[in-house]
């Protein structure tokens, strides 16, 4: 068991027994070598089944045993309906793509040749090691992390097959909101365009102060600064890191992320990349 995972009720150490991680706070299992540590594993793994089997299955990961062992989970569990988890992520986010001839050929051109700009200034702003990634989608960011141990959460299992697939990363199902990780066990923390998709981007920057070591950094980026608030400003990500005891110490604005949906759709979000430490 990776002694930086930890579970996310209370943040405290586990155990290994079989197939199931636990401590006096629950118990959790570990499904295709994946544990699944959400706070209540029964009822997230009703509302994922499908996606955990399919996401499984597809790389070959699913065995009986696990089949067995979701199905002990979710059997008692009621009124919980299928839940979608979507994939927040591309097919391909780096490979060549066909640019339609014409007027917009330049322009769109220019924008494909900086579609890694983003990622690889996160990651030329990365402190030391242990580092805790949240929200791989497809690993654009993950292949690129140098610095371990690597631990990647992300609430999508197929996310974090596809993101830590070939690499020594430890991948851990989880929720941003309640990170499954020890305290104060990280050198860094990075979170690449998540923040602004969370109900409570409070609660995750919380927990990013909570298992940061003193003197280690946050990295993250969004298209959202003003996290989603009605009548937000674009200032409240970094009063929101300033008032859970984070210092800001980069803070860049403008910066391309383009996803490429084919030749006739791409879409340009323009975000900011804030680097905080505790
Ligand atoms: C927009 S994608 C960003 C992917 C990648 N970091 C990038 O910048 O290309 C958001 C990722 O965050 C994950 N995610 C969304 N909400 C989450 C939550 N509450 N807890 C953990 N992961 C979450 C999604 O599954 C997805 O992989």
């Amino acid at each position: 068991m990776n002694a930086l995972l930890a579970d996310p009720l209370e943040g405290g150490a586990l155990v290994s027994d079989g197939a199931l991680l636990r401590n006096e706070a629950g118990v959790w299992p570990v499904l295709g070598g994946v544990p699944v540590l959400v706070p209540d594993p029964a009822r997230w793994l009703r509302g994922a089944r499908e996606h955990v089997l399919a996401s499984l299955g597809e790389v070959g990961r699913l065995g009986a045993d696990d089949v067995a062992l979701l199905g002990e989970f979710c059997a008692a569990v009621r009124g919980v309906g299928d839940a979608a988890i979507d994939d927040d992520f591309l097919a391909d986010e780096e490979g060549a793509v066909d640019v339609v001839a014409g007027p917009a050929e330049r322009l769109v051109t220019e924008l494909l040749a900086r579609r890694t700009d983003v990622v690889e200034r996160l990651v030329a702003a990365l402190g030391s090691g242990p580092v805790l990634e949240i929200g791989c989608g497809a690993g654009t960011a993950t292949r690129r992390i140098g610095a371990r141990p690597l631990v990647v959460v992300d609430r999508s299992v197929r996310a974090l097959l596809r993101a830590t697939a070939g690499t020594d990363a430890t991948p851990v199902v989880g929720l941003a909101e309640a990170l499954p990780v020890a305290s104060e066990a990280f050198g860094t923390v990075v979170a690449a365009n998540v923040i602004d998709l969370l109900d409570d981007p409070g609660a995750f920057v919380a927990e990013v102060a909570r298992v940061l070591r003193p003197g280690g950094r946050l990295v993250l980026c969004t298209p959202d600064p003003a996290l989603g608030a009605v009548g937000g400003t674009d200032e409240a990500l970094v009063d929101l890191l300033e008032d859970e005891g984070l210092t800001v110490v980069q803070d860049v604005d403008g910066l391309p992320w383009v996803r490429s949906h084919g030749p006739r759709h791409h879409q340009l979000y323009v975000v900011r990349l804030v680097v905080a430490e505790r």
